[in-house]
């Protein structure tokens, strides 16, 4: 995965966003190619001449998207793929989905029956369970060309003995975006733009309720810990605003917990702080997304800014290090609730974009599973896993 991509062409976004984006693009400039082939038809005598080289003007647009694409759809059906799901994360059993009726994934085989060990073309083992040893690797020698891939969603300093699996694994899948494969907490998607008489203009409404929202800060936190940066920031912003603290460490979340029920709540709040546990390279979890999803301008405190930005843009939140102290910071929320103007320049960009949160964890088995496919054939292996997770 490159790193080095701009949030803009959405180079470090999923293969899903890219798609999205690129089809997008091909429907626009097909679009466009037959409007100009219309309006050229209706002359007749160039007809003809015209309709031929616009044709392979078209066409040549063509081969773009699925020369980016390491095979084309119809080699994909041959490669049907077994993906053997060695324990199920945290222990919490869930039903296998069909990656075809959820994500159009074509050729893919879930199973959590170990039996099928033997036959599987990849095995997917959760971090926790084996670090813990809730479960042990599977045996050695593993069948030819089976591809072992290590999947973990926490943090370097809530990932332990990875030592286990030095040497062993031969994909990483995490939300680092230099991960094997690559789903992040969430992303960005752009919306394919309407031309104006088409644009619906209710859907713009709730731009004004955002900027009318009763409460301003909301903290959801779940782990307490005095040995977190996020609570010694906590500690000095409650001196200059009020922050509404919820989860397990405040009030209740309203209903049960999950994500849902946190993004009704932020929903009545201008600013929500999200805070990660730990601050490392591309974590950045569904905290931020929730608020985002929620309208809210999200306060955030984890890797640095320069990192934010290679997922959303600039203005899409605030940064704990764009000011150097947190009184500043929080004179700077109390501005933006007297300038609506001000605060607008945070939301206004929402309007091209939408959210996606990948599921937990049927996404990632269809999107490890695809990529099993397209990596057939070719060896695959980690060289230091514990060096590059926790660079
Ligand atoms: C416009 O957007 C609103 C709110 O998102 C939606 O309920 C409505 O169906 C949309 N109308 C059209 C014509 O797309
Ligand atoms: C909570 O935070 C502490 C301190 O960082 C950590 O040791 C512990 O594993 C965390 N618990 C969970 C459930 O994340
Ligand atoms: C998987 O990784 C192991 C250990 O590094 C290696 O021996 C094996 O050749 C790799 N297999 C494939 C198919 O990449
Ligand atoms: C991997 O990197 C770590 C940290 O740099 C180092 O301590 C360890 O010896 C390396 N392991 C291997 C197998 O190279």
């Amino acid at each position: 995965m490159g790193a080095g991509g701009d949030w803009r062409t959405a180079g470090r976004c999923t293969v899903a966003a890219r798609r999205a984006d690129r089809r997008s693009g091909l429907t626009l400039r097909l679009k466009r190619c037959f409007l100009v082939l219309k309006t050229t038809c209706s002359c007749v005598c160039l007809a003809t001449v015209s309709f031929l080289s616009l044709l392979g003007f078209c066409l040549s647009y063509l081969p773009d998207p699925f020369s980016l694409e390491p095979l084309s759809s119809v080699s994909e059906h041959h490669r049907e793929a077994t993906l053997l799901i060695w324990t199920h994360p945290f222990g919490r059993y869930s039903k296998l989905p069909d990656c075809y009726a959820l994500y159009q994934i074509y050729g893919c085989t879930l199973t959590d029956d170990l039996r099928s060990y033997p036959q599987a073309d990849a095995v997917i083992m959760h971090h926790r369970e084996i670090a813990t040893g809730l479960a042990e690797l599977p045996p050695e020698p593993r069948p030819r060309a089976q591809k072992w891939i290590w999947m973990n969603y926490e943090s370097p300093p809530h990932t332990p003995r990875l030592w286990r699996f030095e040497g062993v694994i031969n994909l990483t899948m995490s939300y680092r975006s230099d991960s094997d494969i690559f789903l992040p907490y969430g992303f960005l998607v752009p919306r394919v733009r309407k031309p104006r008489g088409l644009q619906n203009r209710s859907a713009q409404l709730p731009w004004r309720s955002r900027l009318l929202r009763p409460h301003l800060v909301a903290w959801v936190i779940s782990n307490w810990s005095e040995s977190h940066a996020r609570v010694a920031f906590y500690y000095q912003l409650r001196r200059y605003i009020q922050v509404d603290v919820y989860g397990r460490a405040g009030r209740p979340v309203p209903e049960d917990s999950g994500g849902g029920s946190v993004v009704r709540l932020v929903q009545r709040y201008l600013f929500y702080l999200a805070l990660e546990n730990s601050q490392h390279t591309d974590y950045i979890t569904e905290k931020l997304w929730n608020a985002i999803r929620a309208g809210a301008v999200p306060v955030v405190l984890g890797p640095s800014r320069q990192n934010y930005e290679q997922f959303l843009p600039p203005e899409a939140f605030i940064h704990v290090d764009d000011f150097p102290t947190v009184r500043g910071l929080a004179r700077y929320l109390l501005m933006l609730r007297r300038n609506p103007a001000q605060l607008r320049r945070h939301l206004d960009w929402r309007g091209s974009y939408s959210v996606h949160q990948p599921e937990f964890w049927a996404e990632h088995y269809c999107t490890a599973c695809r990529a099993v496919r397209r990596s057939r054939g070719k060896t695959d292996v980690v060289k230091n896993l514990t060096r590059w997770f926790r660079s």
